[in-house]
């Protein structure tokens, strides 16, 4: 059963402690839906020190400059994803969180809030890339044994991306130019999106079926709890 927190209306102090009651220590299926007008919900999910809580943000819908959100608690079993495909999917969602959090900050200006969220950027993309070069692309290269396949295409977008968001994460260090900041940051997420539709069409469904369902569920498992620990 859910329930809904209005930051505006409920204050935000006592909106917060609701949350952590709602979502906090027991495995039990939890939704919680929050209404937020300012900050990501997720970074000061962080700030509470909630780290070990895994819970996962959907944004759903913006009203007037208020938008709400869907904080799902990921300790729950019902809500473990079932197949390669969904969990990466779910990994894709989160990074995309993450990144449309550091396009608002660039495109507002508020080169404060920006290094932080660049940084956990950087973090996230690499723990995801990692398990997909180490995991995912030698399965696919098993089938697809030619030395230009899909596996190498993959591959070299990664070695794209993660250049990409390293200089990123360096330039906002360095107080680089905003114009610079801002067309670099549009580029990756840009081509974050279409690497993420490519896997998600051709990738993560032919590994699901290359694996028994014995060892589905144990990458499965595998991967959620690497996440979880986020
Ligand atoms: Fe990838
Ligand atoms: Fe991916």
């Amino acid at each position: 059963m859910g329930q809904f927190l209005d930051m505006e209306r409920l204050g935000e102090e006592r909106t917060w402690r609701h949350l952590v009651q709602q979502l906090g220590a027991n495995d039990q299926c939890r939704e919680v839906l929050v209404a937020s007008n300012g900050e990501h919900p997720e970074r000061k999910w962080r700030n509470l020190g909630e780290s070990s809580k895994a819970v996962f943000w959907t944004p759903l819908i913006e009203v007037d400059g208020r938008r709400l959100y869907s904080a799902h608690n990921e300790n729950c079993e019902a809500l473990r994803p079932q197949s390669v495909f969904e969990c990466m999917v779910m990994d894709h969602v989160h990074i995309h969180q993450i990144a449309e959090e550091m396009n608002q900050s660039v495109e507002a200006e508020e080169w404060g809030d920006l290094s932080p969220t660049v940084s956990f950027f950087h973090a996230m993309l690499k723990r995801h890339i990692e398990f997909e070069e180490e995991i995912l692309l030698p399965l696919l290269a098993q089938r697809y044994a030619s030395p230009r396949g899909p596996a190498y295409v993959l591959g070299s977008e990664h070695r794209w991306i993660l250049t990409s968001a390293a200089e990123l994460e360096e330039l906002v260090r360095q107080q680089g130019r905003p114009e610079i900041i801002r067309s670099r940051t549009r580029a990756l997420t840009t081509y974050l999106v279409a690497h993420a539709a490519r896997e998600e069409d051709l990738l993560y469904a032919l590994v699901d079926a290359q694996l028994t369902s014995d060892e589905r569920k144990s990458l499965v498992t595998f991967f959620d709890d690497m996440v979880s620990n986020r």
